[in-house]
């Protein structure tokens, strides 16, 4: 089995803290830059466009480190890979000078026809083999490392031969890839489907985890849902406190992408994560180190692979 990617991984760059760029508040985001390290932005938004997408993205590049993480490429779907998509990506990618990039681990579409959602897996050795497959294409092309996020899933689909972190550490071993973890999907997941969270984080390699995202999410009666548009709860933030201890991070990422409060509360928010990863001593993120956006910034280069 390769490690390459954990060679690659030791040569990114500490990014610190980041949030996601978003039209509706971007004038607030560059306002704050001295309190976010870097932005991770979707590809989709700002493929092949000029106007004002491309304007904000130019922006963005000048103000702050970039990352990528998209919605559209459908790793596990059994369409073709598109190749248009990977073209316009990869373009987008070294536009921004992204030192890596992500997606997520899920399907997307089905004959050609993209959904609007990120829809689960069968847990199975034929899905195993199938997005394994797709990754390694995807990682040559992109010529950077690649990470694959875990969902929120509301269902399990039928074939399942492991649980999911089986699943998962499986395809990020033999596929030689980083893990992108969401603790706010974690716990989401963990309440919904009736796990142990940190026994979740426990059972993953730890070691290919190179972002973590942190989001809130909606409570209803039976579920929660992962709606990335309400401040982020205090036992997901004690699950953040638990991974940051074990893990070599590169970059910690708030995701807020609706109902949008005042910005005063996205950068209490911020600061909060902040805390929770300067102060932890098992923490290897040395944020002193990621400094200011402009600072950080200069250190981003694109990692070959
Ligand atoms: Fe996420």
């Amino acid at each position: 089995m390769s490690n390459q990617f954990l060679t690659l991984k030791n040569k990114l760059p500490d990014l610190g803290i980041g949030f996601g760029l978003r039209r509706e508040i971007a004038d607030e985001t560059f306002e704050a830059k001295d309190k976010i390290d870097f932005l991770e932005f979707a590809p989709e938004n700002y493929m092949e466009v000029g106007g004002n997408a491309k304007a904000l993205l130019e922006r963005a590049a000048e103000a702050f480190p970039l990352i990528s993480h998209g919605l559209c490429l459908s790793i596990g779907s059994t369409d073709d890979l598109n190749n248009d998509y990977l073209k316009a990506l990869k373009k987008t990618l070294d536009q921004a000078n992204c030192a890596w990039a992500s997606d997520h681990l899920c399907f997307a579409s089905f004959n050609g026809v993209y959904v609007q959602d990120l829809l689960p897996l069968p847990f199975s050795k034929e899905a195993i083999e199938h997005v394994v497959k797709r990754i390694k294409t995807v990682q040559d092309y992109i010529e950077r490392p690649f990470l694959l996020e875990n969902i929120s899933y509301y269902t399990s689909l039928p074939g399942a031969e492991m649980n999911e972190w089986q699943f998962i550490s499986e395809i990020l071993e033999k596929a030689d890839c980083g893990l992108l973890l969401d603790v706010n999907n974690v716990y989401v997941n963990s309440v919904n489907h009736g796990f142990d969270p940190e026994r979740f984080v426990d059972q993953i390699p730890l070691e290919r985890v190179v972002q973590i995202h942190i989001a809130g999410h909606k409570k209803s009666k039976k579920t929660i849902i992962d709606t990335h548009g309400a401040p982020v709860v205090q036992a997901v933030y004690d699950l953040l406190e638990y991974t940051i201890g074990r893990v070599d991070v590169k970059g910690v990422m708030l995701e807020r992408d609706q109902n949008f409060p005042n910005f005063d509360e996205i950068i209490v928010e911020l600061e909060k994560i902040r805390n929770i990863c300067d102060s932890n001593p098992g923490s290897k993120m040395d944020l002193k180190k990621c400094g200011t956006s402009k600072k950080a910034k200069s250190d981003v280069q694109a990692v070959s692979i």
